[in-house]
């Protein structure tokens, strides 16, 4: 049995690579599963497949020019303030190109533009163009930046003769993915996530700080967020733009973060310590630049910041809520570790990371600890992360998908 998409509104765009003719299967399974589809073709597309099959299968116009006097007028806008979310399958590497630089060159590309909701793409293209560091610049953008989600194409045989990455992803697989995307099981849970890393300033112009990039946590807060959750990110200064409906309060300091997490936590349902706090700071802080002297050694002497996460598992006690969930990073004994941790800091969930590919990665392994045992990730993006450690909150808050 299909997904239930009963009375969701979806905007289909179908982009110029031969995997356009997929796309028809595609319309048929979201038709079927009680969708309303909205198709919209580039040019290239309709080289592929003709809008008359799109339309059959939809049962709606097809759109294809930004000016055609013989349809209903639709306007870039008019399109995409009526759906709830957009899917581009196949997504041509030219398409993803126009859309990350903002090109609203055709009638797809400015939809996509005038869009606010939710986009999933799925590429398509010669494994080449796939692997070109344009492409994969393009779709880092895409992802970071515009908050787009992404169904990587499969391995396999192309159509143009080679073998290798770049085919579009199975039907089943770009349907799971949408359906995860329409998910609002966190409606009405306020969720608190903290992010990236603690600045802890010498001087003026110098601090300490860590590699955190944050990106742990915004999935977490993003993901939330689309889940229904009402998001409050406390982050650290990274360079990652807000996710979208997450509030935002940026603090530098673990002291300013711990001020920002405990003064906010009487009022959570769920609590998620992502950040990379600083376990020390330096006890003085000088107000002016700190002058090079005539010694050839200087020391700085730290003193321990407050442990944020320690706290918050005082304050829970026995309690039920909010649901406490913390990080480790591990390099060995991930499970070991990960549960002394847990008791140690009283929370009920600890996410245990492999520091080797947690840092820079966009993959990670984590193992996901609480009182019922533990649950292996194996290799995850960090967005797949996010939607597993939410399974297990909304889980203990009686949410269950
Ligand atoms: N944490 C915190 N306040 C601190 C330090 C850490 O809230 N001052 C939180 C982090 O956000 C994370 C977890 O505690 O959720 C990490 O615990 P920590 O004891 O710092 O462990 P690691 O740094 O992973 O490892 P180690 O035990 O080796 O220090």
């Amino acid at each position: 049995m299909g997904p239930d998409l009963k009375n969701v509104k979806i905007l289909l765009g179908v982009t110029g690579g031969i995997a356009a003719y997929k796309s028809a299967e595609l319309c048929r399974h979201l038709v079927k599963s009680g969708a309303r589809v909205q198709v919209i073709m580039s040019d290239a597309a309709c080289r592929f497949i003709t809008p008359l099959t799109m339309e059959t299968l939809s049962g709606q116009p097809v759109h294809v020019q930004m000016f055609d006097p013989a349809r209903r007028p639709l306007t870039h806008i008019e399109a995409p303030a009526e759906a709830d979310i957009l899917l581009v399958a196949p997504a041509t590497a030219d398409y993803l190109a126009r859309c990350a630089t903002g090109r609203a060159s055709d009638l797809i590309s400015a939809v996509t533009l005038a869009f606010a909701g939710p986009v999933l793409a799925a590429p398509a293209m010669n494994t080449n163009m796939w692997r070109n560091p344009a492409t994969v610049r393009n779709l880092h953008t895409l992802r970071d930046e515009h908050g787009w989600h992404i169904v990587a194409p499969g391995s396999g045989e192309l159509a143009c003769g080679t073998v290798g990455e770049g085919r579009l992803a199975d039907t089943d697989d770009i349907l799971r993915a949408l359906t995860g995307l329409l998910r609002k099981d966190l409606n009405g849970l306020r969720i608190l996530v903290t992010a990236g890393p603690t600045v802890e300033d010498l001087d003026p112009v110098r601090f300490i700080s860590n590699r955190s990039s944050g990106r742990t946590g915004y999935a977490i807060a993003a993901m939330a967020a689309r889940r229904g959750a009402d998001v409050t990110l406390v982050s650290g200064p990274v360079s990652l733009p807000a996710p979208p409906r997450v509030t935002r309060v940026p603090v530098r300091s673990a002291l300013e973060m711990e001020q920002a997490v405990l003064g906010r936590a009487a009022d959570m349902d769920v609590i998620v310590m992502a950040a990379a706090v600083a376990d020390y700071r330096p006890e003085t802080s000088a107000p002016q630049k700190i002058k090079k002297g005539t010694d050839d050694t200087m020391t700085v002497k730290l003193v321990k910041n407050p442990d944020i996460l320690l706290a918050l598992g005082r304050l829970r006690g026995t309690s039920d809520r909010p649901v406490v969930a913390g990080f480790a990073l591990e390099t060995e004994h991930l499970v070991e570790n990960a549960q002394k941790k847990r008791a140690q800091k009283n929370a009920h969930i600890i996410v245990a990371n492999l520091a080797q590919d947690a840092l820079d990665g966009d993959t990670t392994r984590a193992v996901i600890v609480d009182d019922t045992g533990e649950t292996d990730t194996g290799g995850v993006s960090k967005e797949a992360l996010a939607d597993r450690l939410l399974d297990i909150c909304a889980a203990r808050c009686g949410r269950s998908r």
